[in-house]
């Protein structure tokens, strides 16, 4: 069975003082997961040690960066790059979310080119897709979510893309409260599925996580989750307090 996961996406919330009590809330008697979840906590970089290191020797638990720079090294200021990450120790980084893709200007090439240094550096990235209110109405959403997926992975051997995890999340629904229907979740999930399967095999695709996001909280993760393609969640606001995220958590299959 492919891993299970609920992902927080704090995004740029919390002050330490904040953040020292969430991690408190969230770890005290903190829920214990099966050999198949996980939770990963996507951090601001400040915070990566401090959570990096109150996450230790949990098992499932794991800290990642919701953005790395397309280059190793070099003369890019105020830039983090793969290579540093994976030598503090830092697992998983989030790489495409809509936001960076919209406020920040990043292109489908430029995110190809994260993916590829997460990896070489040995960082499991989240790569995140999902369509615009604007392409919904059209009705073309599975085109264009697929052209993601093409123009951002499919440069990946197999063995490289058996190690990463898709996050797919509808525009619309990113911190509108407007969630996607389970059944729209299901089947976008499956539709990126297949387009998995088209290049890389059935094997392949079904080895791949796919979490959905936008808008989940502990009142519908579980309907959301219970599609047989939707495997947890990537969760901004929800993340943010505590007993939400636990019920989350708590709803992975
Ligand atoms: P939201 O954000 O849960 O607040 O809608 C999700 C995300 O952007 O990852």
């Amino acid at each position: 069975m492919r891993k299970q996961i609920a992902a927080a996406n704090w995004k740029m919330n919390l002050t330490h003082p904040e953040m020292v009590q969430l991690m408190d809330q969230l770890l005290d008697n903190a829920p214990s997961l099966n050999a198949e979840q996980e939770v990963v906590l996507a951090v601001p970089f400040l915070y990566l040690e401090a959570v990096r290191q109150r996450l230790q020797g949990m098992s499932g638990y794991r800290v990642a960066a919701q953005n790395c720079h397309h280059k190793t090294s070099g003369a890019f200021t105020g830039e983090v790059s793969a290579p540093m990450l994976a030598s503090m120790g830092i697992p998983d980084c989030v790489i495409g979310h809509s936001e960076r893709r919209e406020y920040q200007a990043e292109s489908d090439a430029l995110l190809a080119q994260k993916v590829d240094r997460c990896l070489e550096a040995g960082i499991r990235p989240i790569f995140c897709c999902g369509e615009a209110l604007s392409v919904r109405e059209t009705g073309t959403q599975n085109a264009f979510v697929a052209e993601q997926i093409r123009a951002g992975l499919f440069h990946l051997s197999p063995e490289a893309l058996s190690g990463i995890v898709i996050a797919y999340e509808p525009i619309w629904a990113i911190g509108t409260g407007k969630t996607a229907s389970s059944a729209q979740a299901q089947e976008m999930h499956e539709a990126i599925r297949g387009v998995l399967a088209e290049q890389y095999g059935a094997h392949v695709a079904g080895q791949i996580p796919i979490l959905y996001g936008g808008s989940v909280k502990g009142s519908n993760a579980a309907e959301l989750f219970g599609g047989a393609d939707v495997d947890g969640g990537l969760v901004g606001g929800a993340s943010l307090n505590a007993t939400e995220f636990r019920q989350i958590i708590a709803a992975l299959k």
